[in-house]
């Protein structure tokens, strides 16, 4: 059995004072259930939140990684030194940084390496664009994306991998996928781990949507059966939002 998972994406976004606030005011309304919830923040208020939500089971996770374990990468943090620091989950490849940044398949693929090498559980995002979606290409996009990032990671690594299926259109936009395209992606994505691995790695990775997932609309996109979680932007920012949906 896939165990939920929802997992919110603060991208840079509030201090370390307002992550401490954030995560007084989240614990008096959250409860423990079978559901994992997960906060991905900027690197600067990540000991501030493991301090903050040690004693509850709430993992904390990055936004990004370097491949390298050191090195001349001026501005650049390591795997190595998430580990350190008890961080859980690293999102990788996600759209922003695909887009900002020019992360390409290639390097979601060495980080990918190196975060299982080091025992961080990646996020990997993919997802296609409004003109690929618009031209019939969103499902080429995703198993390209796919088959790249995960060159080389073997059936155990790939059995603890987390994938987050955002499309770029959907972020930020408030323009949701509607559940039936999201689970019909999701369900591919299982179908293309299969294809690299085998129905039991496929049964094993836990997939989520994201892409303006808000309390209004999670309940939704929760029941859907090929959607396992949910990564969440701007409305996990909030307490008040971001609890109705881990109480989906
Ligand atoms: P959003 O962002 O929920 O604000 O659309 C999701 C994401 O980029 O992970």
């Amino acid at each position: 059995m896939r165990k939920p998972l929802i997992a919110g994406n603060w991208k840079m976004f509030k201090t370390t004072a307002e992550a401490k606030v954030f995560a007084e005011s989240f614990k008096n309304i959250y409860e423990s259930s079978d559901i994992q919830v997960a906060i991905c923040a900027p690197f600067t208020q990540l000991e501030a939140l493991k301090d903050s939500f040690k004693d509850t089971d709430v993992k904390i996770g990055a936004q990004n990684m370097h491949f390298a374990d050191e090195g001349a990468f001026t501005g650049e943090i390591s795997a190595v030194m998430l580990k350190e620091i008890g961080i859980y989950y690293c999102i990788i490849g996600h759209s922003e940084r695909r887009q900002y940044f020019v992360e390409t398949d290639g390097i979601v693929n060495k980080k990918l390496h190196k975060a299982f090498a080091v025992g961080i559980t990646p996020i990997m995002c993919v997802g296609e664009t409004l003109e690929q979606r618009d031209v019939d290409k969103a499902f080429e996009v995703v198993k390209t994306q796919l088959m790249g990032g995960l060159k080389d990671i073997t059936t155990t690594q790939a059995e603890s991998l987390v994938i987050a299926y955002e499309p770029v259109w959907a972020i930020g936009t408030g323009r949701t996928a509607s559940p039936e395209q999201a689970n019909q992606m999701c369900g591919f994505i299982r179908d293309v781990i299969e294809e690299l691995y085998n129905d039991d790695v496929a049964d094993k990775v836990i997939i989520l949507y994201g892409g303006s997932v808000k309390p209004e609309n999670a309940t939704e996109i929760m029941n859907m059966e090929e959607i396992d979680g949910a990564l969440v932007g701007g409305a996990s920012l909030v307490p008040e939002d971001f609890i109705q949906i881990v109480n989906f």
